[in-house]
């Protein structure tokens, strides 16, 4: 087809900019709707002087929220605010909490066959949210609503590629659990190619990927969190949402999503993505002993998110 409406949900922000930036230079996106509370008419106007195909709109503010996601294949939402030094994912709960509540209920109102990807923080918490939200308007489909954790993936791959001297395009590693802390789980023993580490070294490493959102916080020194490699995985993610949508077969990304691979009701696998979002989850797969003590110790602490994002959601 070739021609899809993806809606960017805070577009003007700092994940937002860069995030619409790539994907206004996607040749799948045939109409790029951009929509924030502020600076949307100015961003929409810089990029559409980009001479690729995609048409760019922006919508600025509440009233104009329905119009930008009406009809849309796909809704990325990167709005909220960012985490200052200080701040867990957590303290931004109440804020983002609401700003994801509102964008669902509208998607559930003018685009209830968009496939939705959730960047904003906690992104554990945010997606029940949006299902939760998504449910109540009776326009829940599971198959349709992500959390986006490629981020995890993409540091994973960097830092091990790092470790071993090796290209990081070349690199794999599967992540799954959630996109906080110690929910994420990298798989470092289902990496391609297969590598092996000292105990000691595949700890730090595990804790390094689990903790690297932190390391941009802190580096940030007060500027925010992970804007432009949040964009570039968000982009990333939002391709293989296309892809699959077009009709390619076999593409293969994980994300965060309603699942019942484990005792959580969300969980984050790899999936295969198709014309109606997911067509199958690859599930949990093999994991070393090393890994099985990951998972233990993520599923209580996801559940507590998930269980935050529910009562939030129906408070
Ligand atoms: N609707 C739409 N956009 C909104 C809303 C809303 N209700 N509230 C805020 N925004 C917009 C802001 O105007 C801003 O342009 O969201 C954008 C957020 O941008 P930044 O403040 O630069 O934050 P950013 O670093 O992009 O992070 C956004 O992603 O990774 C997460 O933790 C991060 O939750 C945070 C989110």
């Amino acid at each position: 087809q070739n021609n899809y409406k993806v809606a960017v949900c805070g577009a003007a922000g700092g994940i937002g900019q860069p995030l619409s930036l790539l994907l206004k230079i996607n040749p799948l996106v045939s109409e790029l709707s951009l929509y924030d509370i502020v600076h949307t008419p100015g961003v929409a106007a810089d990029l559409s002087h980009i001479e690729t195909a995609a048409k760019v709109k922006g919508f600025n503010g509440p009233d104009n929220l329905l119009e930008a996601l009406k009809n849309a294949d796909v809704i990325i939402i990167p709005a909220g605010v960012p985490r200052k030094p200080g701040m867990t994912r957590d303290d931004l709960f109440n804020t983002n909490a609401g700003i994801v509540r509102d964008l669902a209920k509208a998607a559930a109102q003018v685009a209830p066959n968009a496939l939705i990807g959730i960047i904003t923080n906690p992104v554990n918490s945010a997606v029940p949210i949006a299902c939760e939200v998504l449910k109540k308007a009776g326009k829940l489909d599971p198959r349709r609503v992500f959390g986006i954790s490629t981020l995890d993936i993409v540091r994973a791959n960097t830092f091990i590629a790092e470790a071993k001297g090796l290209n990081p395009k070349d690199v794999n590693i599967p992540v799954i659990g959630g996109h906080s802390g110690v929910t994420i789980i990298p798989l470092i023993s289902r990496a391609t190619p297969s590598v092996s580490f000292p105990e000691d070294q595949l700890k730090a490493l595990t804790t390094r990927i689990q903790e690297a959102g932190t390391e941009v916080v802190k580096a940030k020194a007060g500027a925010g969190s992970a804007t432009l490699s949040m964009a570039y995985a968000g982009a990333r993610f939002a391709n293989s949402l296309l892809r699959g949508l077009n009709g390619e077969s076999n593409v293969i990304e994980p994300a965060y999503v309603i699942s019942d691979v484990t005792e959580a009701e969300y969980f984050s696998t790899p999936l295969i993505l198709g014309k109606n979002g997911i067509e199958k989850n690859l599930g949990l797969g093999n994991l070393s002993d090393y890994e099985q003590q990951l998972l233990k110790a993520a599923i209580p602490e996801l559940k507590k998110n998930i269980q935050a994002g529910v009562e939030f959601a129906n408070k």
